[in-house]
């Protein structure tokens, strides 16, 4: 499988999931509507690889452009990372959530079918686990209890994809369910660009760091974890890319239905990542504890045995490396990928 279709290529996991890909020699072709990305992302992709991938202005949910990019290009294989993903937006804004989320998936796969496409691999989330009974968590543990309809699109499109490779077994699928992705390009060229005050720990710090908040808001330090704040997975996002390589070999390779999780196996607390950006940074990054956020379950780490054992995927950077690699990308970018 050499020749891929990138949906939300352009945003900030698919941005650096296409740099793997080109420096692998694949063939990229991405569709994205660019409602939470710019088109100087392709430029920073061609300076870091050498190479412009094809690209489409387009919307997963209207045929004409997918059938269009199916015509015109043999692809083998789709990696969706089209869609909403901010978690209070998703409360406020329900039916976006789900017509752009899962309708558009849902026009995506009917359309890969038409043109037959059948190897897909879906960017699912940790958050279908809700509010884990144990750590660290592995991909038998129960879905469900997701608390906001963000969440609950990723759990729909999952259960979308089982139902559809049951009743077509020539569907290919690969469910990546990721963890806390975090970092940046180490070229300080490509990383994350949110709108508006991030909602995120990461970019929250690095705009700390950069002078456009005053200091960050620990939400909570009463949690039944040893330093009292919530502990995650933070994946860096090239490792997080990686996987993608990955998981379009296994489907090559073996194919079937599959679903891994992405993260470190390494939990860490909002402390451990405040002191890691204070390394990159030289310096005290201001903070204060404010209250718990509605939602936020206190553990959430992952085991990679699945992972490893099967595709072959280990993370090679901690949060040193991704502290370091934001840093240096809101440092180069301090208005993301344009002036704001
Ligand atoms: P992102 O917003 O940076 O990228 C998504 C891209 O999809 C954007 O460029 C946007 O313009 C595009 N897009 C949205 N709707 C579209 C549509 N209907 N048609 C075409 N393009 C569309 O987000 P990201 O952080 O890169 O996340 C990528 C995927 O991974 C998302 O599906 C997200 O839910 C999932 N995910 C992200 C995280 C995370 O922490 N970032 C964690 C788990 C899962
Ligand atoms: C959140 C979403 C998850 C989504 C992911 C990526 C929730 C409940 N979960 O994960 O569905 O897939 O983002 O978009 O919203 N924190 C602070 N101060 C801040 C920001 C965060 O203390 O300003 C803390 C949070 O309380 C949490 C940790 O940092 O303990 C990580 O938060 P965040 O980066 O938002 O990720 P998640 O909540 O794990």
């Amino acid at each position: 499988m050499k020749n891929i279709l990138v949906t939300g290529g352009t945003g900030y996991i698919g941005s650096h999931t296409v740099v793997e890909l080109l420096n692998l020699d694949y063939n990229v072709v991405i569709i994205d509507n660019l409602s939470n990305s710019k088109m100087m992302v392709l430029d920073r992709i061609e300076k870091i690889t050498g190479k412009r991938p094809k690209f489409y202005k387009g919307d997963i949910r209207n045929r004409e452009d997918l059938s269009k990019i199916f015509k015109e290009n043999q692809i083998d294989c789709v990696i969706n990372f089209a869609g909403l993903k901010a978690v209070g937006e998703s409360v406020r804004m329900p039916l976006e959530y789900y017509e752009n989320n899962i309708y558009g998936a849902v026009v995506l796969l009917e359309e890969m079918k038409k043109n037959n496409v059948f190897n897909f691999i879906f960017s699912s989330s940790a958050t279908v686990y809700g509010d884990p009974a144990s750590v660290p968590v592995d991909e038998t543990f129960p879905t469900g209890g997701t608390t906001n309809p963000y969440g609950t699109t990723k759990l729909f499109i999952e259960r979308i994809l089982m139902d559809l490779a049951h009743a077509e077994p020539k569907f290919n699928i690969c469910i990546l369910r990721y963890f806390n992705p975090i970092g940046a390009h180490p070229s300080g060229l490509m990383g994350e660009d949110p709108n508006g005050i991030p909602n995120n720990l990461a970019p929250y710090i690095t705009q700390v760091m950069v002078g456009k908040r005053e200091k960050l808001n620990i939400f909570g330090n009463d949690y039944d974890t040893p330093d009292g704040t919530c502990i995650r997975d933070y994946i860096h996002v090239c490792d997080l890319a990686y996987g993608h390589v990955c998981a379009i070999k296994k489907l090559d390779e073996n194919p079937g239905v599959v679903i891994y999780n992405l993260g470190t196996g390494k939990g860490s607390s909002v402390f451990d990542i405040l002191h890691a950006f204070e390394k990159a940074y030289g310096k005290p990054i201001p903070y204060a504890i404010a209250e718990r956020r509605a939602g936020d379950v206190t553990a959430n780490y992952t085991k990679v045995e699945k992972a490893e054992k099967e595709i072959g995927f280990k993370a090679k950077y901690d949060i040193n490396d991704m502290a370091r690699d934001a840093w240096n990308w809101q440092k180069n970018n301090p208005n993301g990928y344009e002036e704001k």
